[in-house]
């Protein structure tokens, strides 16, 4: 009789089991080739949401295969939405028959973007219906300057069973002016949203700069929209009556680009990142070339060659064109493979660090003051049984798996594939060894039923 282990658990066949995945990688190999990368997911999914908007047929392309897209779909279809895919990353989405009130709410808590709707539904019906957002946990994540803006435009705002419900008052919201206590993607997306058909003109004072910002500009223009501005510290945006349809192409996802920037960086050799907008990743580009790694810019790819020894440095996160966020851990597992002591401060959320926890499995020396990682890198991580704790952490999971002597097991992969797109196959086709492995799991087994 074969046996079947699990977690050193003999597996039965008179048992059914629950399955886990997880990825499976053994480090201590360069990376050599190339890799495409997809689009944006944090540009994606408020141009997805701004369809609601638009409420008519859209084509948008270089969409990226990533669970809060799927999850995006699921929310717009239960709206009413018809959602056609034309091929691997194009799909035509057509809004102009749905249903505000339609979605279940366990939906919404899924992820943060579905907040988006706010906007959107304000900007088409003069009201909105949203069940109150999800997220990566980095701490409180307060909407409190989307609300304030909103409100700034004729929105009164009711919280109640979980969820979040706008009406403009007198049906249609109007312009005005809105300075932001904080930098906020989020509140600048949904302020845009909301204020592209409203009566008059509105001023964003201190709106986020982030490439995607711009780029959900640039669309919206393209549906007939009266946007300018955006990508700077001022965006003016003068309400028309109504907008129509486009074909629109995503920009390519910079964290992604990044992400294989440090990867690169950390396993050492040679990668060409083809499909990226060498601009949006200066910021990453400097950091690199501070310790050492050797990045070369062409039209629209970055080739990053790494062969001796990285040298120690400090960063602090901060919005763009600051190091971004979204790329604290990853950056963390690189300047733990730097002889001497690093700094990464972050200058965004008020807690990042629960994936520390996990790199200290793997051998890593880094302590946590307030803000503020103290990484004592050189010496060689261990790989170990790690999980992902949010999306970005737990990409760098993969990173420093790449780097550690030894196999490393990575766990809930959900939270990674709700932001990469292929990312085992990607860091195959440079020379990882690394695979997604399906398993029973032992711990969640149920008497087969006869
Ligand atoms: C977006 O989140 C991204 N998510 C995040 O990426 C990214 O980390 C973040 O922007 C910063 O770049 C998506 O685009 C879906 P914020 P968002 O509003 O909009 C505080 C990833 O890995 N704040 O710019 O929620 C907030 O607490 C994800 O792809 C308020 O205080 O970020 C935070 O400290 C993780 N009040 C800071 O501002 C508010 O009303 C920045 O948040 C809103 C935000």
């Amino acid at each position: 009789m074969i046996r079947y282990y699990a977690k050193g658990i003999p597996l039965s066949a008179d048992w059914q089991y629950k399955y886990m995945e997880k990825i499976v990688v053994r480090g201590g190999k360069p990376l050599l080739g190339s890799v495409e990368i997809s689009g944006m997911k944090n540009a994606a999914l408020p141009i997805i949401y701004a369809t609601v908007l638009v409420g008519s047929k859209c084509v948008i392309e270089n969409i990226p295969s990533v669970r809060d897209v799927a999850i995006s779909f699921e929310i717009l279809r239960e709206m009413g939405a018809k959602i056609r895919m034309l091929s691997r990353d194009t799909y035509e989405i057509d809004c102009t028959h749905m249903d505000i009130e339609g979605v279940s709410p366990e939906l919404f808590r899924k992820m943060r973007a579905s907040y988006y709707l706010l906007g959107s539904e304000l900007g088409r019906f003069g009201r909105a219906k949203v069940g109150f957002p999800g997220g990566c946990d980095f701490g409180e994540r307060p909407i409190d300057q989307h609300i304030k803006g909103l409100q700034a435009l004729g929105g009164t705002v009711e919280l109640e069973n979980g969820n979040i419900s706008i009406e403009a008052e007198g049906g249609r919201l109007v312009g005005t002016n809105i300075f932001f206590d904080i930098v906020s993607v989020g509140a600048t997306i949904n302020i845009m949203l909301a204020a592209v058909t409203a009566a008059g003109t509105t001023v964003i004072d201190n709106p986020a700069r982030e490439p995607h910002i711009v780029d959900l500009a640039n669309f919206l223009n393209t549906c007939g929209a009266n946007i300018s501005g955006a990508g700077t510290d001022m965006i003016r945006i003068k309400g028309v009556e109504r907008l129509h349809g486009c074909t629109y192409a995503i920009i390519p996802d910079m964290i992604e680009a990044g992400t294989f920037m440090i990867a690169a960086a950390a396993a050492g050799g040679c990668v060409r990142i083809d499909n990226v907008i060498p601009k949006h990743l200066e910021s990453i580009t400097a950091k690199l070339e501070e310790m050492g790694v050797e990045v070369e810019d062409q039209d629209d790819a970055v080739v990053v060659r790494r062969s001796g020894p990285l040298s120690r440095t400090s960063v602090k996160t901060h919005p763009y064109p600051g190091f971004p966020t979204d790329m604290h851990p990853q950056m963390t597992v690189l300047l733990s493979q730097a002889a001497g002591v690093s700094y990464l401060t972050e200058g965004v959320y008020e807690n990042r660090f629960r994936y520390v926890d996990e790199l200290r499995r793997m051998g890593a020396s880094i302590k946590v003051d307030g803000r503020t990682a103290i990484v004592e890198g050189g010496e060689p991580l261990r790989g170990a049984p790690v999980k992902a704790v949010d999306l970005r952490a737990g990409v760098a999971m993969i990173i420093a798996g790449l780097v550690a002597v030894g196999e490393t097991e990575v766990t809930e992969i959900g939270l990674i594939e709700r932001g990469y797109d292929d990312i085992v196959g990607k860091l195959q086709r440079i020379g990882a060894d690394i695979e997604r492995v399906v398993i029973p799991d032992p711990e969640q087994a149920l008497p087969r039923a006869n």
